[in-house]
């Protein structure tokens, strides 16, 4: 009796300790919202969508304080960002670091407030293309920041990190055992890992396998993806069937190399696009995602790390604004369309799938496209569409995107509505010299979707207004 009251009362404790390692496996998965995109999602239509779908935890890219007020009270977990072009000022400016955090992080977190966990300095800032512009700045701005936070009163709640693309560290072969950090910043590297290190902050990295496929065209395509390949990679008895496990645990091993093997490390972007490029569609970016929840949700983690992930999912909504110097699948990075409709179903988690945004309108069913009596090859043509590109958005078309396959007037007519639903579908935005006109006939065919754009935030507190002014109206007459 004694004993087995004695193995019972063990058992309690050890029961309380696999809940709360269970609730630390499944712990909710985070996502990515960048906002650079011409009808941006009003904040309280996506904490709401975030909630619907179990999202618990939101990366920013800076710290808007419209954008941030919407996650008061939210329970949702924030990552703020400090854009590269503040940290030349944040590395030389005490005051100016002390200012930031005082106005975008205190400021939010009093009673009821944001539930901001931490500031990022920086996004990518030592990626190869800026040629080394923030090498100097970044660790600076990270300690100031860091500081201020300190003499805020706030460094054990809020913890700082610098999003790094996975081009710091490399291998010199193909195994992961090989890795260390880029020759050209090592002695940077070592640094910040020792700040963070220091300071309980985690390492955060951006692993991209699609653009190992994008930038090489001889990559092993089912290398890319979750569900086993031919091309795995035996690292001493370590076996990767996959390039995120192989590129994770090439920096691990990095870190354990430089005698920070244990630095906890979050992964600040993960996903796949699904237009723009040959191998960004919906079937390769449902594949992958779902690949990476089902990894994520079993808590199982790498070989190297077998404890559960951290990650932030890239993104939530696609960005029709974003530069596409990096590529045309820039924009289209999003689990949801820019109106907050699912692309694909994914499971994150919950048994319902992705739930879309509710409350959003689309403006009406009317699309501008070539007048069929237009001429092909009248002058005017060309400077037109390339001017609706400009400043809309021509990134579905092309070889292997969604409207890849669109003749030579389809194309047009794709550059024109684009540039009509930017500017609202406004009478004046379907006046190329002749060439085009309004239709109520949707022209999409296939997998191109000539789409119409959703109401602006504006537009819909406008509406939202003017239906409190017709409600109110009702009653002064009734
Ligand atoms: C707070 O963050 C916003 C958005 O990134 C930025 O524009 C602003 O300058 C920051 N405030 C201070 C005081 O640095
Ligand atoms: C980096 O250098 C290349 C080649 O010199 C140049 O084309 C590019 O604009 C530079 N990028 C930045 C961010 O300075
Ligand atoms: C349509 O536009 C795309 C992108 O500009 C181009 O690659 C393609 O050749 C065009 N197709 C035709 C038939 O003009």
């Amino acid at each position: 009796m004694a004993g087995e009251k004695r193995s019972r009362l063990l058992l309690a404790p050890l029961i309380f300790l696999c809940v709360l390692l269970l609730v630390g496996s499944t712990s909710g998965i985070g996502v990515n919202w960048g906002t650079q995109s011409t009808h941006p999602l009003g904040t309280s239509t996506v904490v709401k969508m975030l909630k619907e779908n179990g999202i618990q935890k939101i990366k920013l890219f800076d710290a808007d304080p419209n954008i941030l007020d919407g996650f008061k009270k939210s329970g949702i977990q924030v990552m703020v960002g400090i854009p590269n072009d503040m940290l030349y000022t944040l590395a030389t400016n005490t005051q100016a670091a002390e200012k930031w955090v005082s106005k975008n992080v205190s400021a939010h977190l009093s009673s009821g407030g944001v539930d901001i966990r931490y500031v990022a300095v920086g996004n990518e800032p030592f990626l190869s293309t800026f040629n080394g512009t923030f090498e100097t700045t970044t660790l600076p701005a990270l300690q100031n920041i860091q500081a201020a936070l300190t003499k805020a009163g706030l460094s054990n709640r809020v913890k700082v990190t610098v999003p790094l693309n996975a081009d710091v560290y490399l291998s010199s072969s193909d195994k992961p055992s090989d890795g260390d950090f880029r020759p050209n910043i090592h002695e940077l590297m070592l640094q910040i890992v020792k700040f963070l290190s220091d300071n309980g902050a985690p390492f955060t990295v951006n692993i991209y396998p699609f653009i190992s496929l994008y930038l090489d065209s001889n990559f092993p395509v089912d290398f890319a993806f979750f569900d086993g390949s031919q091309s795995s990679i035996n690292d001493n008895g370590k076996i990767y069937d996959n390039v995120f496990d192989a590129n994770h645990d090439t920096l691990v091993w990095a870190l354990q190399k430089n005698g920070f093997g244990n630095l906890p490390i979050i992964i600040g972007e993960i996903g796949w696009p699904t237009d723009g490029d040959l191998h960004a569609n919906l079937q390769y970016a449902q594949r992958f995602n779902q690949g990476f929840m089902s990894r994520y949700l079993t808590g199982k983690g790498t070989p190297m790390r077998p404890g559960p992930l951290d990650a932030y999912l890239f993104s939530l909504i696609d960005e029709d604004a974003k530069s596409i110097q990096p590529g045309n699948f820039e924009r289209h990075w999003g689990l949801f369309y820019l109106d907050g409709q699912p692309k694909y179903q994914l499971n994150l988690g919950s048994t319902r799938g992705l739930v879309g945004a509710s409350g959003v309108h689309h403006l009406g069913k009317r699309w501008c496209i070539m007048k069929p009596t237009a001429n092909l090859n009248d002058d005017q043509v060309p400077p037109s569409v390339a001017y609706a590109c400009q400043n809309a958005d021509c990134t579905s078309l092309g070889y292997g995107t969604s409207c890849g396959n669109l003749d030579a007037r389809g194309n047009i007519s794709y550059a024109f509505n684009s540039y009509f639903q930017v500017m609202d579908q406004m009478e004046s935005a379907c006046k190329f010299p002749g060439l085009s006109v309004v239709t109520d006939n949707d022209p999409s065919t296939g997998t191109c979707k000539f789409r119409t754009m959703i109401e602006s935030v504006s537009a819909e507190r406008l509406a939202s207004i003017r239906t409190v002014l017709f409600v109110f109206l009702l009653f002064s007459l009734l």
